[in-house]
């Protein structure tokens, strides 16, 4: 193959590269509003069942009553063949049972949707006084999935007063950290979630006790692209600290390799 040539495929391949990247960076982008739309979908539909299971418990307490009122006016030996027939003591000792399993599966369902609505905030891309608690429950909540088999997860919450931050970006850093953490893992590991604050700042870090980082790539890992991933941007971390920095934070790591890594998101306070 001529050197041309060489250069040629070469760039065409550096181009296919950054064309994905772009693809999943607009993905990543879009992962909010992605949610928040899928909030509003179901949103609607729940809201009737809810209100429908509401009617439902009542339609059906009332039912047991008229039946039991009903069955008192018959003779025993009838009432008692009828029942077996329609394994009535069955149904009703279950009934309760599947009203109370499908009142708290709905309500873990508007829970979820509660979350993907507070993490998303996707009106909101101004500056509000927000409970960062509240950031971090949600995004904890996002990946409860992704965690389950994978990490354990210890809060360490201080006292902090609300910040002004962008609630969405400031989810969306917390997301990237704790999904790179666990990306890392090689095996169960955990994950320290620690807040604090001082005079000037408040931080959340965000721990693990995985693999660690090389000490001479402790500034490389915020570089765009950079990523030892087969399926990473390397964008993660460089997104991460660029929304620090509209926010006048900072992002620091500190890590030690076979230890683990600690970032420490830093948002200033009284600004
Ligand atoms: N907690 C961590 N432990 C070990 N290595 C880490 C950790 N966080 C980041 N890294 C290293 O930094 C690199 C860059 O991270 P970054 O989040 O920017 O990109 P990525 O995770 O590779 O891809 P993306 O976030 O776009 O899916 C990672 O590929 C990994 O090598
Ligand atoms: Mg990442």
């Amino acid at each position: 193959m001529s050197a041309d040539r060489l250069e040629y495929e070469k760039l065409a391949q550096k181009v296919e590269q950054l064309n994905e990247q772009l693809l999943h960076s607009e993905k990543l982008a879009s992962l909010g509003q992605l949610a928040a739309g899928v909030a509003h979908e179901i949103n609607n539909p729940i809201g009737y069942v809810a209100s429908n299971l509401v009617s439902l418990k009542e339609y059906i307490d009332s039912l047991m009553m008229l039946i039991r009122q009903l069955s008192n006016q018959l003779p025993v030996e009838q009432t008692n063949k009828l029942k077996q027939l329609y394994d009535f003591d069955y149904i009703s000792k279950d009934l309760p049972i599947l009203m109370s399993q499908s009142e708290s599966g709905l309500l873990r369902v508007i829970e979820i949707i509660r979350e993907l609505k507070d993490f998303s905030h996707i009106d909101d891309v101004e500056f509000t006084e927000v409970d960062l608690h509240l950031g971090i429950h949600s995004t904890l909540n996002i990946l409860a999935n992704e965690l389950k088999y994978k990490a354990n997860v210890k809060k360490v919450f201080g006292d902090i007063p609300r910040v002004r931050c962008v609630a969405s970006q400031i989810n969306q850093v917390v997301l990237n950290l704790i999904l790179n953490a666990v990306q890392a893992f090689k095996s169960f590991g955990i994950i320290t979630i620690t807040t604090g604050c001082d005079d000037s700042w408040a931080w959340i870090r965000v721990e693990d006790n995985g693999p660690g980082i090389e000490q001479d790539k402790l500034e490389t890992i915020f570089q765009p692209f950079y990523t030892t991933k087969d399926i990473g941007t390397g964008l993660g971390l460089a997104l991460s600290r660029s929304i620090l920095e509209k926010h006048a934070g900072i992002l620091e790591v500190k890590s030690s390799v076979g230890k683990g890594s600690c970032f420490t998101i830093k948002l200033p306070i009284n600004s």
